[in-house]
């Protein structure tokens, strides 16, 4: 009999084709449509880089301007989703609210079963322009303040935090802000977005891929991780009073443990990059910039401790989410709301893999290995 070789997990299993990014762990680098993630970060809004996903080339003046205006003007959420978000718990998980929400955004939708690319692009649109609401909806009604409108004079980052916080934050907010949205937009082939394919394979809708992407997004060996390393550095414990220095060593000490222990700690590692990930100096660049605004060396001493003991141990590096958890704690959302914000972003990655398997779809089934009993009769 000959030996099947299977590939738990598909790793290493090259699934298709994509244009949408590049991810080279050798060289460290990520390519959205072949441009630098790290110059799109520094330069572009992000209306600008969900338009260089979508359609594969920076847009024009007119074509950025003409987007802007829609993405203004399509911010408030349908009552009906409303409605179906005060219908769930408070003490329900985001990521939930989220998977909900665009679940009824999907059957409000009068073009669901219309799936060619110009009706598809409308839809992603709308998504990108509607999340946010979701997001600083559903943090206002646990806390028990009342919703917040948007408002179309301020950009996507901008009005994002108007809505969750109900005041304007200051540029240096608003700009790292704008860049953990950027790095997050998109990153080939992982979890959720091969979800997203697969569903879209079957030639179901567009809001289904993104409902079933949301659900494998929401897990803490994915997107789940920003929330996590929250969780790690409150399980530690964050004294505003200590050095960074007293904080390094804190955190060194309860990492040495947990390895011992055999744990997993979240916000390390990666299935593509093995030398660290690209996105992380990019986005510890905008943490360092939230820390000092916000005058809080100390979690930077948790950060750092952590980091260093990793990697004495194990080698092994931060991901993106590592220093993302931290700079959302220190804007002000709630530890369970940094998994839905990367929903916000990776709408835009997930539609553009959506419309590309569209455009040249082959149904996902692979094969299994079956290791059940042999043949057996009642
Ligand atoms: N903490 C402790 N040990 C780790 C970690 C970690 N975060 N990540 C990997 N390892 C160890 C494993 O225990 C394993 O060790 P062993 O060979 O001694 O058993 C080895 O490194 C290989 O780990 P795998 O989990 O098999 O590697 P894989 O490629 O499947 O894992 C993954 C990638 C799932 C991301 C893993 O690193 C992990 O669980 N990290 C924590 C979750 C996380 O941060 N996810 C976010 C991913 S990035 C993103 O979604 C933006």
């Amino acid at each position: 009999m000959t030996e099947t070789t299977v590939y738990k997990g598909l790793a290493g299993v090259v699934a298709d084709y994509t244009a949408v990014s590049k991810v080279n762990p050798e060289t460290n680098s990520l390519l959205y449509q072949g441009y630098p993630v790290q110059q799109l970060a520094a330069e572009l809004n992000f209306e600008a880089v969900a338009l260089l996903l979508w359609n594969g080339d920076l847009p024009s003046e007119d074509e950025l301007k003409e987007f802007v205006e829609f993405e203004r003007s399509h911010r408030t959420l349908e009552p009906n989703v409303r409605q179906a978000i005060d219908l769930l718990p408070t003490d329900c998980h985001p990521m939930d609210v989220g998977r909900t929400a665009v679940s009824v955004m999907g059957a409000n939708d009068p073009d669901s079963e219309k799936s060619d690319r110009a009706t598809e692009l409308v839809k992603a649109k709308k998504l990108f322009a509607a999340f946010p609401a979701v997001v600083a909806y559903d943090q206002r009604r646990r806390r028990g303040q009342d919703v917040v409108e948007p408002r179309d004079d301020l950009d996507y980052s901008q009005n994002f935090l108007w809505m969750t916080f109900g005041e304007e934050a200051p540029e240096e907010v608003v700009d790292a802000f704008r860049v953990s949205m950027v790095l997050y937009a998109e990153h080939s082939f992982n979890a959720s977005t091969f979800t997203a394919r697969v569903v879209t394979s079957t030639l179901a809708d567009l809001h289904s891929a993104v409902t079933a992407a949301i659900g494998a997004l929401k897990g803490s060996l994915h997107g789940g991780a920003n929330e996590a390393v929250m969780h790690t550095f409150e399980e530690i414990g964050i004294r505003k009073e200590e050095t960074r220095e007293e904080a390094a060593a804190r955190s060194k000490a309860w990492m040495e443990n947990a390895l011992a222990e055999k744990r997993k700690v979240m916000g390390f590692g990666h299935r593509v990059y093995k030398h660290g990930d690209s996105r992380v100096p990019t986005m510890k660049e905008a943490l360092d910039a939230m820390v000092e605004h916000y005058g809080r060396g100390e979690l930077m001493g948790l950060y750092d401790g952590l980091e260093a003991a990793m990697d004495e141990a194990k080698g092994i590096k931060p991901n993106l989410d590592y220093p993302a958890g931290p700079t959302y704690h220190l804007m002000g959302f709630d530890t369970e709301m940094f998994t839905p914000l990367f929903i916000a972003s990776r709408i835009t990655g997930w539609t553009a893999h959506i419309m590309e398997q569209r455009a040249n779809n082959a149904l996902i089934r692979p094969l299994s290995e079956y290791n059940g009993p042999d043949e057996r009769h009642l």
